[in-house]
């Protein structure tokens, strides 16, 4: 990084905790910072992924700490509570960013309240869980950073998924309000709203042709995001780069929110998904009506 930058970043020794720390985007995050100079506490579900992003930053030469827990429960955010006393005394950072639908997909008449609640636990709950444990630490010593995970789906629509979109849009509302509270103690809240990202709870990204070279056709930036895309998001709103937004939630799609519904092909925009395919330039598409061509 540049020595200029990584000043400005300063992370030196301050001590990162990452919620879903073993997941895709959260291992990112662990790794970037680490390489950026803090020390990191991996919080995730499952110790596979857990060992493998503590075994990632110590390799980059900086401290790491490993919870495996259950953090949409009380207990679990008690023992990440437990274990950053013991190893850090202080978290500087807290990125949240366990969250996910749960396979919940359907018609919301046929949901159930269980249903609700795991969303609510995954999505929402544990993110003030989170924030109510660390942020009393921050406004003491004068800064903190926060980010949230929401998504793209709690801004537009997500089809079959209307609870889960309704919890990712309170993710956005929260960290909103907290951020106006907290921001003359130098604790800075903001959220990334993610669309398309490579991840281990999505998995449907390696395609077969012909689909695979359509991607571009509805992600505006041509590819899939990697989860490193969203790291160097996270540490700009997570680090002394950022100094001056709070309250906002990022959105990370690859422009896909802000095409709406216009699609790219190869010769031009349409905003009749349907035609996708009849503008590939194919010999058979070649005699479309003058509007068309
Ligand atoms: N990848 C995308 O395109 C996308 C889109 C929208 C929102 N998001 C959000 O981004 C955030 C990061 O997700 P990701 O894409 O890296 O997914 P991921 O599945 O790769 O990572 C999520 C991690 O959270 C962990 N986790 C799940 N439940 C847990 C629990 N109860 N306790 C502890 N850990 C738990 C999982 O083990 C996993 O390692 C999530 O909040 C997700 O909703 C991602």
């Amino acid at each position: 990084m540049d020595e200029r930058i990584s000043q400005t970043v300063a992370l030196d020794d301050r001590v990162v905790v990452v919620t879903g720390g073993g997941g895709a985007i959260g291992g990112a995050v662990c790794r970037l910072f680490a390489e950026s100079g803090a020390n990191v506490v991996v919080a995730d579900i499952l110790v596979d992924r857990v060992d493998e992003v503590v075994a990632a930053v110590e390799e980059s030469g900086r401290r790491a700490v490993g919870l495996v827990a259950d953090l949409t429960s009380r207990d679990g955010i008690g023992e990440l509570v437990t274990s950053v006393d013991r190893s850090f005394g202080r978290v500087d950072v807290l990125v949240n960013a366990v969250g996910e639908h749960l396979s919940t997909a359907g018609a919301f008449q046929d949901s159930h309240e269980g249903d609700w609640q795991a969303l609510y636990e995954s999505n929402l709950l544990h993110v003030f869980r989170a924030c109510h444990a660390f942020v009393p630490g921050m406004i003491e010593r004068g800064w903190g950073r926060i980010v949230n995970f929401s998504s793209v789906e709690g801004i537009r629509a997500a089809p079959a998924l209307a609870v889960y979109a309704a919890f990712k849009r309170g993710v956005d509302g929260f960290t909103k309000s907290l951020a106006v509270d907290l921001a003359r103690h130098s604790v800075l809240v903001n959220a990334i709203a993610v669309d398309k990202t490579r991840s281990y709870q999505v998995d449907h990204y390696e395609l077969p042709e012909p689909y695979a070279s359509l991607t571009g056709n509805w992600i505006p930036v041509g590819r899939y995001g990697e989860p490193e895309d969203i790291a160097r998001i996270v540490l700009f709103l997570g680090s002394g780069l950022n100094t001056w937004i709070t309250g906002q939630t990022v959105i990370a799609d690859g422009g896909t929110l802000s095409a709406g519904g216009w699609y790219r092909t190869p010769e031009r925009w349409t905003n009749q998904p349907l035609l996708v395919q009849y503008f590939e330039p194919l010999e058979e598409n070649q005699n479309r009506p003058p509007m068309l061509r």
